[in-house]
């Protein structure tokens, strides 16, 4: 499979705190990777590595399709294609859903002036197409304050992939969701597959993780304690090794994904 993303030798401190350690991390082309660990393991300050947020500590090296990438900023991975999809802050509640899918990337005519009608029919299309809102009670100038949350991480998803997001990353995203909002939020991780691109998927409940993802990485206090192919493992096989991580902090079969 071909990479996308590589991380080599990555590690992160922040002062005295060993948030990620050298950790080395393959993303494949249309491969969704499902993230675990315990809080405060470093899922999200290695989500911050890859968006450009943080900078790694020296040493660190990150490849975006083989290629090394010198200095990544959020600005920089964004223009590559690599999304973020976080719980809270993802919408504008008070904005339309229209309002919402354009947000920061406002289409103009050629007066500069936003061309609001075609936004408008865009997010109407995404609705039948990608977001799969069916009821005629939502439309695209309907308020996304009013959506369930997993309407609402649809929207997020549906917004990136719109934008051809290469890698969306979703951290936590289940977080707070009903069961019923829960599953429509891994419908839309498996559109990600579908659609071609490549996702990080982080939850701690490998219920949720399990079903949607190709790949499963296992990270605890900072290091990658195991990594392993779906299919190589069956579910209770899974919970049998995140056990044995949880209690020794290590795998002695970690080797074990194949790619
Ligand atoms: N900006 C920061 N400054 C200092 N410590 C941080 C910062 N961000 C994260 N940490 C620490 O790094 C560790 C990993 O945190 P985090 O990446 O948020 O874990 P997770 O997302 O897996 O819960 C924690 O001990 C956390 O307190
Ligand atoms: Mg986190």
């Amino acid at each position: 499979m071909d990479n996308l993303l590589q991380l080599k030798n990555v590690s992160k401190t922040f002062g005295e705190v060993s948030a990620v350690h050298d950790v080395n991390l393959e993303i494949g082309t249309n491969e969704i990777v499902g993230l675990l660990g315990d809080n405060g393991a470093g899922k999200s300050t290695l989500v911050k590595l890859i968006t450009g947020y943080h900078r790694p500590d020296p040493g660190g090296e990150i490849y975006w399709r083989n290629k090394k990438v010198d200095h990544l900023s959020v600005p920089k991975a964004r223009e590559l294609g690599i999304e973020v999809v976080y719980q809270e802050r993802a919408l504008a509640d008070q904005q339309s859903l229209w309002r919402n899918i354009f947000l920061g990337r406002e289409i103009s005519n050629r007066w500069g002036m936003l061309d609001v009608k075609t936004m408008q029919h865009e997010t109407q299309k995404l609705m039948h197409t990608a977001m799969g809102f069916t009821s005629s009670a939502v439309t695209s100038e309907s308020v996304v304050g009013t959506f369930s949350g997993g309407e609402r991480q649809g929207v997020a998803i549906t917004r990136a992939l719109y934008f051809k997001a290469e890698l969306i990353i979703l951290d936590e995203p289940t977080m707070g969701l009903s069961l019923s909002e829960t599953r429509k939020c891994l419908d839309f991780v498996a559109s990600i597959k579908a659609a071609g691109k490549a996702a990080v998927f982080i939850d701690h409940n490998i219920f949720h993780v399990y079903p949607v993802v190709d790949r499963i990485v296992v990270l605890d206090r900072g290091t990658v304690a195991g990594q392993f192919m779906k299919n190589e493992l069956t579910l209770d096989e899974l919970l049998d090794r995140l056990y044995r991580v949880a209690q020794t902090g290590s795998l002695e079969n970690n080797q074990g994904a194949t790619r």
